[in-house]
């Protein structure tokens, strides 16, 4: 996706080999009109997936994830990383360990709102090491339904969680696939140099 590429050259910081910042329209202040941008792309690779409901992750995901379900004229859930207040029943949940972080944090989505019969899409801002979006997946499996893909904003191409999920047989599709970050540069696997 081209707006977002250009995007990502513009304003992303390149932290270190590993990090690429983008809080200035994705993970901090918001750019409601790339969002709009981001929910036609994914509604247009996942139009003939017969998608009933679009699962994401709080917080980054929900506004690539809203903007999604809205193109596809289906509901939106987020998976909370931690427990409502008022979330205390039928929880369906998935351990998920960020080894960005080093740390595991269970996920969880209220039953009520994946049924058997929905073709879910999963949605996330970044695809690192995958855990996050297979958490995700596993939620979807526990409720009975399908996960019919996985739709990522900015996949770091370079570290295992896209081979991983595609390994598995899900359909990934990532607006922006990022082959490196070194030398303080963004360098897209499309655009590399071979
Ligand atoms: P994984 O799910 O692919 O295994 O990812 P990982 O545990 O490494 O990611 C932990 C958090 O860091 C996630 O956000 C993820 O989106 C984010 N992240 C991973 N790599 C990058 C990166 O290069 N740049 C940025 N900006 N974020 C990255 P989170 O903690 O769940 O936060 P949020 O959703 O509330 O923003
Ligand atoms: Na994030
Ligand atoms: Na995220």
């Amino acid at each position: 996706m081209d707006l977002l590429k250009r995007k990502i050259e513009t304003e992303g910081r390149v932290l270190s080999n590993q990090v690429l910042k983008v809080d200035t329209f994705l993970n901090h202040q918001i750019d409601p009109e790339l969002m709009v941008e981001i929910g036609k792309e994914f509604a247009q690779r996942f139009k003939d997936d017969k998608i009933t409901k679009v699962l994401t992750i709080e917080s980054s995901g929900i506004a690539p994830g809203l903007m999604a379900a809205l193109e596809l004229h289906v509901p939106v859930v987020f998976a909370r990383k931690r427990k409502s207040l008022t979330m205390v029943n039928d929880l369906l949940t998935a351990s998920v360990h960020s080894f960005t972080k080093n740390e595991t944090n269970e996920i969880s989505v209220s039953q009520k709102f994946i049924e058997p019969t929905d073709n879910v899409l999963i949605i996330d801002d970044f695809l690192a090491n995958g855990q996050a979006a297979l958490g995700l997946a596993e939620i979807v499996e526990k409720s009975g339904a399908n996960t019919a893909g996985i739709g990522i904003v900015i996949e770091k191409s370079f570290q295992d969680g896209g081979q991983l999920l595609r390994n598995k047989g899900f359909k990934v599709e990532s607006l922006a696939q990022i082959a490196s970050l070194e030398n303080g540069k963004a360098t897209f696997l499309d655009e590399a140099e071979v």
